[in-house]
């Protein structure tokens, strides 16, 4: 039993390293159930374009709670810049992504994990599957406000 769990603990911090670096090795990908159903720019969950609307301009209060929550939560593996950590850099990542891609990620990872190519190519780099931070739909929102204040958006 202590073999087997110090075992872990040591894949487990490789398979973090590995992320920072350049690496070939081949990540493994889970099997995609049903790739037909699966709609890349809105990812699997509730969230859609007609329930996740954002301003025009940044609501301030929701940016600045989503960045206490980020800084407990999320920067331990993401950095604010396009650089990867564990995961990738949150630059750029509400022009790469729609809100209710972010949405329906951030609040359940796994589907989507399985199932949209972008984050099976970044699980390929990183090898590391994002945890669930348990995040409330509230929070989400709030984290979201953030991602697109760090994006420039005022
Ligand atoms: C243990 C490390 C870890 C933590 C903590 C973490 N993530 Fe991630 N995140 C990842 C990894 C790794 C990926 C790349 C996809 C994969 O391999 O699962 C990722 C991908 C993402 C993406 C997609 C980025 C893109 O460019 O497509 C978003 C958005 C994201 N995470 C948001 C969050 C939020 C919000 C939190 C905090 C509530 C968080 N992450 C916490 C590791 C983490």
């Amino acid at each position: 039993m202590r073999k087997s769990i110090s075992f872990t603990i040591i894949l487990g911090v490789t398979l973090l390293y590995a992320c920072g670096g350049n690496t070939s090795t081949a990540a493994a990908t889970t099997e995609n159930s049903n790739p037909s159903t699966y709609d890349p720019n809105r990812g699997e969950g509730k969230f859609t374009p007609e329930n996740v609307t954002v301003g025009a301009a940044l609501d301030v209060t929701m940016a600045t709670t989503g960045e206490a929550i980020a800084g407990t939560k999320c920067t331990s593996c993401h950095k604010l810049t396009g650089e990867k950590l564990v995961g990738p850099g949150w630059k750029a990542v509400t022009e790469r992504r729609k809100p209710e891609w972010i949405m329906n990620f951030i609040t359940n990872p796994d589907p989507m994990i399985d199932k949209d190519p972008a984050v099976q190519a970044a699980l390929e780099l990183c090898l590391v599957r994002m945890p669930n931070q348990s995040l409330s739909d509230v929070d989400a929102r709030n984290v979201l406000e953030f991602m697109r204040k760090n994006d420039g958006v005022k």
